[in-house]
């Protein structure tokens, strides 16, 4: 069979290979969708003004849930809707060409069955390239669809912008120096994932439980449900809610608040009534930065929850799906030179 999991429209059973272990899959049960994480109208902010509503419901979202949303976030509809059909005509491309594309250019593209993580495959096509810094990375993008360079030029530049804006709103919640969180960030990685139908979605997962280890995340998360967030140790949909972007905070807010602000698990489910593209983009820290709590968040009587590292060492150590990000979800970092 295609080892791309977008050809199989036409399948009518999962297949072995796609079908996790009873503990992992997602099952029967009826996942609610959550009406109560935040979803926040940017288009009444001004940076450093008065009003700090917005501000304080960042903060609150950002406590409560790890997510929120946001809508008149200033990313024009036009970039986005650009972006996901380039991307939708990549997912559909042969996947010879795709594969040659990856090669020559040196992005990864992996089709559902590239790789199988706890004793499945994901039910999902993946392309993912670095986005900085933006004019080097370009090298290393599809030159296939033709206007895949510009388009998505356009998306990163308005994510970043739209970034930055996210990240002195949180800097500015928590009580940081302006540009604290801003001044170490970079766009780092674009992730675009097609989610086919599914014949049974009980059995199968788009992307399994995992935390996400940026500054923050900003998803595009389409037209399709299958987001879930892992709430008070049960699991609740993601509303789509039209032209928004889902934020998320990453390990590395939650380690300089000193888990003032939390990392939510969160996986993806698959579904039986349309496929679903989305987009993610990693705001992440400088590799060679050191994260740590920020001295506004220690003192005598709150000492700090994790230990100093470099970024580029956090990921190196970090196992995506392991244990590890479990432990650090706990306010504590294992000895991990131990
Ligand atoms: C991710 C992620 C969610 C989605 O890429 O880390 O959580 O809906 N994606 O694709
Ligand atoms: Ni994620």
């Amino acid at each position: 069979m295609e080892n791309h999991v977008s050809r199989w429209s036409n399948v009518q059973t999962v297949p072995e290979s796609h079908v996790f272990p009873l503990e992992i899959r997602p099952g029967n049960e009826q996942i609610p969708l959550c009406k109560t994480i935040p979803i926040i109208d940017l288009e009444n902010y001004e940076p450093n003004s008065e009003n700090l509503d917005s501000i304080h419901k960042i903060i609150k979202a950002s406590q409560e849930y790890g997510f929120f949303q946001v809508t008149n976030h200033g990313v024009s509809e036009d970039v986005i809707n650009e972006a996901v059909k380039v991307l939708e005509e990549l997912f559909n491309m042969p996947i010879d060409e795709i594969s040659k594309e990856a090669n020559e250019n040196g992005f990864v593209y992996m089709g559902s069955t590239s790789f199988a993580t706890k004793g499945a495959h994901l039910w999902r096509d993946n392309i993912k390239h670095p986005c900085h810094p933006l004019e080097l990375s370009m090298q290393n993008w599809p030159q296939k669809p033709k206007r895949y360079r510009d388009v998505m030029e356009a998306y990163i530049v308005e994510i970043k912008r739209l970034s930055l804006r996210l990240l002195e709103m949180i800097s500015q919640g928590l009580g940081l120096e302006k540009g604290y969180l801003g001044g170490m960030s970079q766009v780092q990685f674009m992730t675009a994932s097609n989610y086919p139908i599914c014949p049974d979605p009980s059995l199968t997962l788009g992307l399994l439980k995992h935390f996400d280890h940026s500054l923050i995340t900003i998803l595009y998360q389409g037209n399709g449900k299958g987001l879930q967030v892992l709430k008070d140790g049960k699991w609740i949909g993601v509303e789509v809610v039209p032209n928004a972007f889902v934020v998320n905070i990453g390990t590395q807010v939650e380690i300089i608040s000193n888990w003032k602000l939390t990392s939510a698990a969160h996986r993806v489910v698959t579904n039986k009534e349309e496929a679903r593209t989305s987009i993610t983009t990693f705001i992440n820290p400088n590799p060679d930065c050191v994260i740590e709590p920020a001295k506004l968040f220690v003192d005598d009587v709150t000492p700090p929850l994790y230990q100093p590292l470099s970024f580029k060492d956090f990921v190196n150590v970090s196992k995506p799906f392991g244990p590890f990000t479990d432990v650090v979800q706990n306010g504590v970092l294992p000895n991990i030179n131990a």
